[in-house]
């Protein structure tokens, strides 16, 4: 057992409180591609209209041309498809066991939902989660396979769109107000697992907790701007390393 599995397995057993930001890594062991880095949705997604992927998954793309928008969401959708919560979205589980745990994700895929997780903040939304942009109307898919793209509002005709953050839209504000809430009351222990940490809503909570003193765990096999700012760092994938810190406790 290395010293850093001992440390964070000791460090939850003390921990009432414990935050888990998670991003896109910890979905990729249940088969779902990342955004970036090798094999990156962003890197492999040729974008036919010869914009940047984050320009077409903008807030002023669906405004101006929500069929384009749509097409990208569908692309992300489907590579999700039929894939589901993996053993770290259940290992995150457990640690409800022992400490009140607060899971922070920028994904949408749903899975940490889907594995049960109590106190789930989904930073940016959720693909299953689908509104009208002019009425109230609302509903949650299973997946987009019934679902002709671009949906449209059968009681209005109105476009609809998934509750997901496109780039330059804000975060959504039940989110923000729970996550200000959380981290108002303070957290024994933080983890950051698979993300780039490129959001400052990410990234300076972290930081700020280790200058505080607040032991800080990054699980992800390559290098992040977190990697130097935490207590601890795992550059196994997220189920191993959690794997091995559970076992340790
Ligand atoms: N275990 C842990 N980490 C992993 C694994 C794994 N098995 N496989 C890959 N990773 C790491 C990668 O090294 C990378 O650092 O997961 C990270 C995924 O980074 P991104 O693809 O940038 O995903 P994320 O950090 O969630 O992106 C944040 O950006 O475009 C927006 O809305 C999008 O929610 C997304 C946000």
């Amino acid at each position: 057992m290395s010293d850093d599995t001992a440390a964070v397995a000791a460090a939850i057993k003390r921990a009432e409180r414990v935050a888990i930001f998670t991003g896109a890594g910890i979905s990729a062991e249940s088969g779902l591609p990342t955004y970036r880095g090798v094999g990156g949705l962003y890197n492999d997604m040729t974008v036919d209209e010869g914009l940047p992927i984050e320009e077409v998954l903008s807030g002023g793309m669906f405004a101006r041309s929500p069929e384009i928008t749509w097409k990208y969401i569908a692309e992300i959708e489907r590579a999700c498809r039929g894939a589901a919560a993996n053993d770290a979205h259940r290992a995150i589980l457990a640690l409800e066991a022992v400490a009140e745990v607060w899971v922070i994700t920028q994904n949408v895929d749903g899975f940490h939902r889907d594995a049960g997780s109590a106190n789930v903040i989904e930073l940016h939304g959720n693909l299953a989660d689908l509104a009208c942009t002019q009425c109230d109307a609302n509903f949650t898919v299973r997946d987009y396979a019934e679902l002709s793209i671009p949906p449209i509002c059968d009681r209005c005709a109105g476009m609809m769109r998934p509750s997901v953050v496109l780039f330059g839209e804000m975060l959504p504000d039940a989110a923000v107000t729970e996550y200000d809430r959380i981290f108002r009351a303070g957290f024994d222990l933080i983890f950051a697992i698979g993300t780039t940490a490129g959001f400052p809503y990410i990234y300076e909570p972290i930081a700020q907790a280790s200058r505080q003193g607040v032991t800080t765990v990054e699980i992800n096999p390559d290098e992040t701007p977190l990697s130097n700012v935490v207590t601890h760092r795992f550059t196994s994938g997220a189920g191993v390393a959690l794997k091995s810190i559970l076992d340790a406790m």
